[in-house]
């Protein structure tokens, strides 16, 4: 079979940003923009640049930090996002401009409280505007799914006149079935007169749980680029996830007529990157990336495994990036061997002096725990990173007693605003003890949402993963912290999702809010 290209658009650090909590700094952007360009992805859409100071500096950081793959803005069809998504773009050794305006009548009448003819005569001077700027611009039917049929032919029609080579149409809402879905590809592709002059593109949103299967289905009419994110990260129930995608393509070649490009031995470093960064677990029974994806647990299943791999497995571990780790580091490891490692997994310093801060790191915790796997030097380098930004609220000094019979206390030190300021308190457990000394310093009037622990290897001597979830005034944030103390872990998160918490600031939202 002749196999066509499938462009692969990863919108992990625009839609996958935009679940709640998923925020990213500027720094952290581009640490996953630079694994994105190891996998080997066409396109990274790389937020939305009218939303924010902030997020005009991460898509012009992404943009001239990457030069292997296409880097992307979204933008309202307005003049002024489209303007200012050009202007971040500037750096970029490739740009796409990315457009979108609501073509449902339900969004059109509602949400725009605007004719089709305006949204058809917005579109197109939209997308003229941004072909002033760059070759390459991609224009989104928002809420596609539940458009007019001849509504979008019209549109995509004059669309693809006024100079988008790419035409995306968004199953905005997690609506779609995977046969209506595709059909709604055929019919378009054939209906439009100039479909020949563009790529036809998806993007799925999970709330049926159906945006592998609507995207798959798309492809196998007509569809080239798919828009996903790592581990389905994005608004509510997420996006299609791209380890899925990517490898359902493959291992089923017998079926789909394209391939991508992906290099897969960097999936499982990536997701471990995502959730690192976003504080979002990946469930262990997740496909391509959960803990169990590639573990036999019956004995039927081991034995048959053991004969012959094929009996039971349709990938191999290795392909996606598990098991890559045989290069166990301890402490009698030298610096070479860790920047070695850290380079394989998709971590290169630009400062020498972060290597060897994340090197000091490494010695720390080498000195604690016996062997040092790849999850360890993630936590590092997130370690290291956080460590940069100049904290509002910082660790000096905790103690904290759990004895039995009697209840758990912890005294805790810490630096406000370069002050030093201590607290005392008691809990059910020494976290909760430490989260109220914390707070009867910094009376922060956050609510705790969520709380979670996760061992980041095996083994008791792991270092503990914290993730917590906070919120104020309508803005959520995530804080991590990692340690082989968790109760020492839970304080760094604690702290961590406060000072994020200082840093929130008003963003715009690209659907919500109004062109
Ligand atoms: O879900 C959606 O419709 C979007 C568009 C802005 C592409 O994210
Ligand atoms: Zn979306």
């Amino acid at each position: 079979m002749t196999k066509n290209k499938l462009v692969i658009f990863d919108t992990t650090l625009r839609d996958g940003e935009q679940s709640p909590g998923a925020s990213m700094t500027k720094e952290e952007k581009v640490r996953i923009a630079k694994i994105l360009e190891k996998l080997r992805v066409d396109v990274i859409e790389a937020g939305f640049a009218i939303a924010s100071p902030g997020d005009f500096a991460a898509v012009k950081a992404v943009a001239e930090a990457v030069s292997d793959s296409t880097v992307c803005s979204l933008a309202r069809a307005v003049d002024a996002d489209i303007d200012r998504a050009a202007e971040a773009l500037k750096g970029a050794a490739s740009a796409r401009i990315h457009t979108f305006i609501a073509t449902s009548p339900i969004h059109m009448k509602y949400k725009l409280k605007m004719s089709p003819e305006d949204v058809l005569q917005q579109a197109s001077r939209a997308i003229k505007r941004a072909r002033n700027y760059c070759d390459d611009v991609e224009f989104s039917l928002e809420d596609g799914s539940r458009s007019e049929f001849e509504f979008m032919c019209r549109i995509t029609e004059e669309a693809i006149a006024a100079g988008a080579s790419t035409i995306n149409v968004p199953d905005t809402v997690g609506y779609g079935e995977p046969a209506e879905y595709g059909a709604l590809f055929r019919r378009l592709i054939e209906s439009v007169p100039n479909s020949d002059k563009a790529i036809f593109s998806t993007h799925c949103h999970n709330d049926l749980g159906l945006a592998v299967a609507n995207s798959l289905s798309a492809v196998m009419n007509g569809v080239r680029q798919i828009e996903c994110t790592i581990n389905g990260l994005g608004e509510r129930a997420g996006n299609a996830a791209l380890e899925e995608l990517v490898l359902a393509v493959r291992t089923r070649k017998d079926i789909f007529p394209v391939e991508t490009q992906i290099d897969t031995q960097y999936i499982v470093p990536a997701s471990r990157l995502v959730s690192t960064i976003t504080g979002f677990p990946v469930q262990p029974n997740k496909a391509i990336v959960g803990a169990n994806a590639f573990a036999h647990e019956s004995g039927i299943h081991q034995d048959g495994v053991l004969k012959h791999r094929e009996t039971y497995e349709i990938m191999r571990a290795e392909d996606v990036g598990w098991n890559t780790n045989k290069i166990v580091l301890g402490k009698h490891s030298g610096r070479a061997a860790v920047k070695a490692r850290f380079e394989a997994l998709g971590i290169t310093f630009a400062d020498p002096d972060l290597l060897s801060q994340a090197f000091a790191r490494f010695k720390d915790l080498a000195d604690k725990k016996h062997e040092i796997f790849d999850e360890d030097l993630q936590a590092i380098v997130s370690a290291t990173q956080s460590e940069l930004q100049v904290d509002t609220y910082a660790l000096e000094h905790m103690e904290v007693c759990s004895k039995s019979g009697s209840k758990p206390s912890a005294s805790l030190c810490l630096k406000v605003n370069g002050e030093i300021k201590k607290a005392e308190a008691e809990g059910g457990g020494p976290v909760d003890a430490a989260y109220k000394a914390i707070e009867k310093i910094v009376s922060s009037c956050a609510d705790l949402q969520l709380y979670s622990v996760n061992a980041i290897t095996q083994g008791t001597d792991s270092q503990g993963e914290v993730t917590v979830r906070l919120e104020r005034d309508g803005h959520i944030v995530n804080g991590l912290g990692s340690d082989t103390d968790i109760v020492k872990a839970s304080v760094k998160a604690y702290l961590h999702g406060l000072n994020c918490l200082q840093d929130a600031h008003q963003r715009h939202h690209p659907q919500r809010d109004g062109v």
